[in-house]
């Protein structure tokens, strides 16, 4: 690609690092040039010159821009077709935060693929996925979009995400580029408001906060998009030391970066940068490759590079970047590539791809509370009630391309045995001839919760709970009647008060396409619910950022029984969450027991052998996440009282006993230091193995002989 890249000029090379919408090239550019495009001044020279665009729709669409492009162009580089495919093109699966409930990996991939299968049918190359944001904040409405609070987790989820998007390699047709986003640390957005300001220690950045994007990196990942806030006071879109220092020099990427949409025009708003020509120079000197949707560098790189100011080969590093990427797609050999209305007929919504979507969805629901009311069976007469009764749109944000009311809702789900619906939440509006219907249930469904938009970017909630008329609604049905399931449609974490008293709790999340057929599943017993909470649920927001891998202070509060007036605590609510992560019931109970290790004193280069004994105490096969949890009790710096470090789902049948392996080598024992260092300390760990971060059997092992 170097070859063709000294063939390009000054202008057409910059041109490679422009991304605009598809738009501008199939519609009267004078209309588009004085209309949408006025703001962006761009010319049609400059238009014609763009590298890549954003949201394209269709393979026709694809095919007429693509053709244009190319038939203008002199150095006939097809441009990169890029999109938000986040969970799934139009067969929706579940979002983000419910797919990481089901803690597999596996069906993330399997997410992907369907993903990549019907997506690259309309010519996309690139989606913009996966989100590999943590954060610890149920405020921030793009919880929805991210996979929780844990870092192996959502390593663990991106990663199968990439590899999934990408198949069997480039080569082979149904694959697309992933881009991994928003780097970084987005999901720490001060009181969960977004694109707020993000300020942290080194230490929470290397330990917590960015793994995970270079876990998705190590994947495959192509792409690094550039979030909106701040990291040390400078714009992650222009920070050197994360697209310089981390990405290039530590990490030892060569992916190509992306700004989110506009955020480098919007370092003017951040007040780093007094005009565009500046944006223009702290862009590319801070290690921005592609602009999306703004064009400091369309108009301004140039002259930078006249006057001396920027040199070229910042701009030649980063054209070659885009250039080998174009290059690893194929794009020169097909620029069409992918793109068939022929093949998008046969596959896209297929009754498999549906099938899938229904697999990873019943994997996804978290069974929060059941004193045994579920499941229920076919003969239960339910009075189905709530906005969700009848609401369609369950997909989720971010569904894009996905056809929200296309799928049937609850109530066509369980027609055959509802003998009252009434979506309507408003106690006032149900009738005496209402609520008779309602008493001859023998169960009330409540189908709760956020409308879809309240979550997703820029819906932030400042208390992230249910309305005031589905609480009251919560509150008159659970006086009127002894039996009462709740559903819970939501993006994030929600403080539910006294919803929790409900006979039996299911948090539904946004479970896609499929989302009534998997619930009705689990609800009648046909699917026995195995998903576990990726992000804690807080008791109130004051409790907000609450997380399981915290710190222990010096003072920690250790439990009802400690009456010590001066612990860490507070005088109005439980320190513990309402729900914490990893926590999540099923129809069978598991217990745990006989938790062995290979030895009690081990060494640095011993591989440690952990075996736990589950046994499944009910007649109902099911599947178990078995958690296994690590505390360092004495470090360099204080350590978290819990961390993740291994996860694995086992089928269990009905009365059987299943023994579990993890293995743990010195990795497992190591830690990240403020200065990004990593470090080994001999002493005393404790093991923690469970169903959930707060529900697990424990061991103490001691590693002997450090190397430090
Ligand atoms: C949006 C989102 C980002 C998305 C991009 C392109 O603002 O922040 O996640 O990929 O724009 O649509």
């Amino acid at each position: 690609m170097k070859e063709l890249l000294m063939t390009l000029s000054r202008k057409e090379k910059i041109g490679q690092m422009l991304q605009i919408a598809p738009f501008f090239f199939v519609k009267d550019l004078k209309v588009e040039v004085a209309g949408p495009v006025e703001e962006l001044h761009l010319d049609e020279e400059k238009i014609f010159l763009a590298g890549s665009v954003l949201g394209i729709g269709n393979p026709n669409e694809m095919i007429e821009v693509q053709q244009k492009y190319l038939e203008k162009s002199r150095h006939k580089i097809p441009m990169l077709f890029m999109a938000d495919i986040i969970h799934g093109y139009k067969t929706i699966f579940p979002v983000p935060i419910a797919m990481a409930s089901s803690f597999s990996p596996k069906l993330a991939q399997a997410c992907a693929r369907v993903s990549a299968l019907e997506a690259s049918t309309s010519g996309i190359h690139v989606t913009f996925s996966p989100m590999a944001d943590l954060s610890r904040d149920p405020r921030w409405g793009r919880v929805v979009e991210g996979f929780g609070e844990d870092p192996l987790l959502i390593g663990d989820m991106s990663a199968a995400m990439v590899k999934g998007y990408i198949g069997e390699g480039y080569d082979k047709p149904g694959t697309i580029a992933s881009c991994v986003k928003h780097f970084a640390a987005y999901g720490a957005a001060e009181a969960g408001r977004d694109y707020n300001t993000v300020d942290m220690s080194r230490l929470s950045l290397y330990s917590t906060y960015l793994p995970s994007y270079l876990r998705a990196l190590e994947a495959g990942a192509r792409l690094v998009m550039t979030s909106f806030n701040t990291v040390d006071g400078v714009p992650c879109t222009v920070n050197p030391f994360l697209l310089r220092e981390v990405l290039r020099d530590r990490w030892g990427s060569n992916a190509v970066t992306i700004s989110d949409y506009d955020s480098l025009k919007q370092i003017l708003a951040h007040g780093v940068a007094e005009n565009m020509k500046e944006v223009a120079y702290r862009g590319v000197t801070g290690g921005l490759d592609i602009e999306m949707q703004s064009a400091a560098y369309a108009n301004h790189l140039e002259t930078l590079i006249e006057e001396g100011r920027v040199e070229e080969h910042l701009l030649d590093e980063a054209v070659l970047r885009i250039l080998e990427l174009k290059k690893d797609l194929g794009l020169f050999e097909d620029p069409y590539r992918g793109a068939s209305s022929e093949l998008a007929d046969q596959i896209v919504l297929s009754e498999a791809h549906l099938a899938a979507s229904l697999e990873v969805a019943k994997e996804s629901a978290v069974l929060l509370e059941n004193d045994g009311i579920l499941p229920f069976n076919k003969e239960t007469k339910i009075a189905l009630i709530g906005p969700y009764a009848t609401e369609r749109n369950i997909i989720g944000p971010w569904h894009w391309h996905g056809c929200w009311n296309c799928h049937e809702h609850l109530a066509e789900a369980f027609a055959d045995q509802t003998i009252f619906v009434k979506s309507d939440p408003s106690v006032e509006s149900y009738s005496h001839a209402d609520v008779q219907k309602i008493l001859a249930a023998d169960i009330v469904v409540l189908a709760l919760g956020e409308k879809e938009w309240e979550s997703g970017e820029a819906h932030s909630k400042s208390n992230p709970t249910l309305s005031k008329e589905q609480k009251e609604l919560f509150s008159w049905i659970r006086r009127i009647h002894p039996k009462v399931v709740t559903l819970l449609f939501n993006g994030r974490p929600l403080i539910l008060d006294d919803i929790v008293t409900s006979n039996a709790l299911l948090e539904c999340w946004f479970l896609g396409s499929m989302s009534s057929q998997a619930i009705r599943s689990i609800l009648l017993g046909e699917t026995n619910p195995s998903g576990k909470l990726p992000m804690s649920f807080p008791r109130n927001v004051g409790q907000i950022p609450i997380y399981y891998n915290h710190l222990n202070t010096g003072r920690p509060y250790l439990g009802e029984h400690d009456h010590n007036e001066y612990v860490s605590k507070y005088l109005d609510v439980k320190n513990t969450p309402q729900y914490p992560f990893g926590y999540g019931k099923s129809y069978s109970q598991f217990v745990y027991e006989n938790l062995q290790v290979s030895k009690k004193v081990f060494s640095p280069t011993d591989i440690l052998q952990v075996t736990v004994d589950v046994t499944n105490h009910s007649d109902r096969d099911g599947q178990e996440i078995v958690q296994l949890y690590l505390y360092d009790k004495v470090g360099r710096i204080s350590r978290p009282v819990q961390e993740l470090k291994r996860y694995t789902k086992v089928w269990i049948h009905g009365q059987e006993k299943k023994t579990i392996a993890f293995q743990l080598s010195e990795k497992d024992f190591s830690y990240v230091m403020p200065d990004g260092s990593t470090v080994l300390d001999s002493g005393e760990f404790v093991l923690y193995v469970g169903g959930s971060s707060n529900h697990t059997i424990e061991t103490t092992i001691t590693l002997k002989g450090t190397r430090a």
